[in-house]
C-alpha cells in the first residue's frame, strides 16, 4: 500500500462540503487523498499527511464548530505542513468576512491555497426552521447550485504545484 499524503478534513451539515471535498479528492487523486468528515472521527493522526485541505461550511455566518476547533487545537502541527483552505457557502457578498472569521489569522497566512467556491441551497434537507431563515435571508424558495468548479479547479491546481 502507498501512504496517503493528502487529506481532507471537512464537517458538512447538509452533504454539498462533503460533495466538493469529493472533487477535490478526485482532482488531487484518489488513490493518495484521504477524506476525514470531522463529524464522524475522533481524532486525526497528522503525522501520515504532509498535505491537509480543511473545509466547512457556513451557517448563519459562522463555519462548523468542529472545524474551527479543529483548527487551534493542531495549529502548532498545521503550521508544519502544505496546508490548502476552502469554505461553502451562499451568501457572496460576505465570503471575504465570513471566511477571515472562519480559519484563523496564522493559518489563513500560512496556506498555499484559500477558496470560498459558492454552494447549495437543498431545501428537503433543511428542518422547517432552516427552510425559513434561508427564504427570509436569501428569498429563494427552491433548490439551487451554486458550486464554483473553477475556484475548485484552482485549489486543486495550487495544491498539485
Ligand atoms: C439555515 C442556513 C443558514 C445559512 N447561512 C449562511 C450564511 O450565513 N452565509 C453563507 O455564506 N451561507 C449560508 N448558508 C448556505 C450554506 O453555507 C450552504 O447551504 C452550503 O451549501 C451548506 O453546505 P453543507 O451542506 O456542507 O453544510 C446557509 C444555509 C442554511 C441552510
Amino acid at each position: 500500500m502507498t501512504a496517503m499524503k493528502t487529506a481532507i478534513i471537512y464537517a458538512s451539515s447538509h452533504g454539498t462540503t462533503e460533495k466538493v471535498a469529493k472533487q477535490i479528492q478526485f482532482g488531487i487523486g484518489a488513490d493518495s487523498t484521504r477524506l476525514i468528515n470531522l463529524k464522524a472521527t475522533r481524532a486525526v493522526d497528522l503525522s501520515l499527511f504532509d498535505t491537509l485541505i480543511i473545509g466547512g461550511s457556513i451557517h448563519a455566518g459562522q463555519m462548523q464548530g468542529r472545524v474551527r476547533n479543529f483548527c487551534k487545537k493542531n495549529m502548532v502541527d498545521l503550521l508544519q505542513k502544505r496546508v490548502g483552505l476552502f469554505m461553502v457557502g451562499m451568501n457572496e457578498p460576505e465570503f471575504e468576512n465570513e471566511f477571515n472569521n472562519a480559519f484563523p489569522e496564522l493559518l489563513r497566512n500560512h496556506a498555499i491555497t484559500s477558496k470560498c467556491v459558492g454552494g447549495e441551497f437543498l431545501f428537503e434537507k433543511m428542518n422547517f426552521l432552516e427552510k425559513l431563515i434561508v427564504k427570509k435571508v436569501s428569498g429563494i424558495s427552491q433548490n439551487i447550485s451554486k458550486i464554483d468548479e473553477n475556484k475548485i479547479a484552482e485549489l486543486v491546481k495550487e495544491i498539485n504545484l
